[in-house]
């Protein structure tokens, strides 16, 4: 007993000794690990203690829950997935920076009993506890706290994040250390927008109003998201009839940067009045009404050409007194468009008479 009681103070010295020449070591046993082992620029990882396993092993993993995109001063939930089969004490390391390496939004250890923050060079961590090292738990383990977005868009941000699957022997040996990163980015803004152009002929014209005529448009849609565009036809009222613009298809979908064909058919009736009207189309984005695309096609109906055979006035096929009698009911007549001014000079005279009686007779249906 003696001796004993003689070695004790001895060995005391000796433990002490120990702990101060190996530093930091020991002092984890009751210590979080250090900061600025994530993995992230210019930083370490935690192998660079917990050596002997290489870094990233297969066989386990580390898994972050990060927002995609972050709104400014909105509140999300993180959480950290490490697994690795037959492991039973875990621990990690996280730390959000943005583009430049600077500390983006902050970091709440809401389940303070396992998770705990730390700050280094202005930038923020957060890591497990003594207690969130959740040792006997096998296999996996996983850690839940909030991170609150920055109060503006400082453009994308990085998670920088470092997992130890440990074996629970107190000493940095046997233990498989993960790190990975994940991004979050500002939401893009949404832009609607939308274009519209005549494709093909733009010179065509129809002479024939109620056949009318078709123009090809191509309708794009240049914002930065799928839109619905609505498109809209102009008529134009003529003296007699009227002009009517109308569209193959009144709504489109459209994916970002996507286009589409549609047709216009400009028609008229059997009394418009030869001329030229401009038909506009107008496109409407149906996500900003504001954002609308027009163009203006001006179709020319003309005269209808005069039948081959003007001296058949009633067009029934055979040239006889029934043409005469017309030309000679319309005698003296001056103006447009009347049947029996058969020479086109505008009246209706002695030589249209003279026209019908030198065909008199003839067969005019072929
Ligand atoms: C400077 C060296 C060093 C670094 C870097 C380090 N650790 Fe450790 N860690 C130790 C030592 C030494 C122990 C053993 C003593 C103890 O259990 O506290 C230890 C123990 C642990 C344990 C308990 C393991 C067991 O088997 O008992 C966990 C978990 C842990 N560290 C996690 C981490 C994580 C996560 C990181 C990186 C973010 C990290 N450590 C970085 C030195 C380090």
């Amino acid at each position: 007993m003696n001796y004993l009681k003689n070695i004790l103070p001895v060995w005391g010295v000796f433990l002490l000794f120990l702990t101060i020449s190996t530093g930091n070591a020991l002092a984890f046993s009751f210590l979080p690990p250090p900061d600025e082992k994530t993995g992230a620029p210019n930083e370490g990882t935690c192998a660079d203690c917990h050596a002997g396993n290489t870094l990233n092993a297969s066989g386990g993993s580390l898994m972050l829950t990060i927002p995609e995109t972050y709104e400014p001063n909105e509140v999300y939930t993180i959480i950290i997935d490490l697994s690795r089969a037959g492991q039973s004490k875990w621990g990690f390391e996280m730390t959000a920076l943005d583009a430049n390496g600077a500390r983006a939004g902050s970091f709440t250890a809401d389940d303070a009993a396992n998770t705990q923050l730390t700050e280094t060079n202005n930038k923020q961590y957060i890591q497990h506890t003594t207690a969130g090292t959740a040792t006997g738990t096998n296999d996996a383990h996983s850690w839940e706290f909030q991170w609150t977005a920055p109060d503006a868009d400082i453009g994308p941000i990085t998670f920088y994040a470092a997992g130890n699957a440990a074996n629970g022997d107190f000493g940095p040996t046997g233990d498989y250390v993960y790190t990975t990163q994940g991004e979050s980015t500002p939401p893009v803004p949404v832009v609607a927008g939308v274009s519209l152009e005549i494709v093909g002929d733009t010179a065509l014209s129809t002479i024939d109003a109620v056949e009318g005529v078709n123009y090809t448009l191509k309708v794009t849609n240049t914002g930065n998201m799928m839109d619905t565009v609505s498109l809209e036809a102009s008529a134009e009222a003529g003296i007699g009839g009227s002009v009517l613009g109308s569209l193959s298809e009144r709504s489109i979908e459209l994916e970002a940067s996507a286009s589409k064909e549609v047709t216009l058919t400009v028609k008229g009736d059997l009394l418009t009045t030869p001329g030229d009207y401009p038909i506009s189309v107008t496109a409407t984005s149906g996500t900003d009404s504001v954002m609308t695309a027009e163009v203006t096609i001006t179709t020319t109906i003309e005269m209808p050409p005069p039948p081959p055979t003007p001296w058949d006035v009633n067009d029934d096929g055979t040239v006889n007194i029934q043409d005469l009698v017309l030309v000679a009911n319309e005698f003296g007549e001056a103006g447009e468009g009347l049947k029996g001014d058969l020479n086109g000079d505008g009246t209706v005279n002695i030589q249209d008479l003279v026209i019908v009686a030198s065909h008199f007779g003839e067969d005019t249906s072929n």
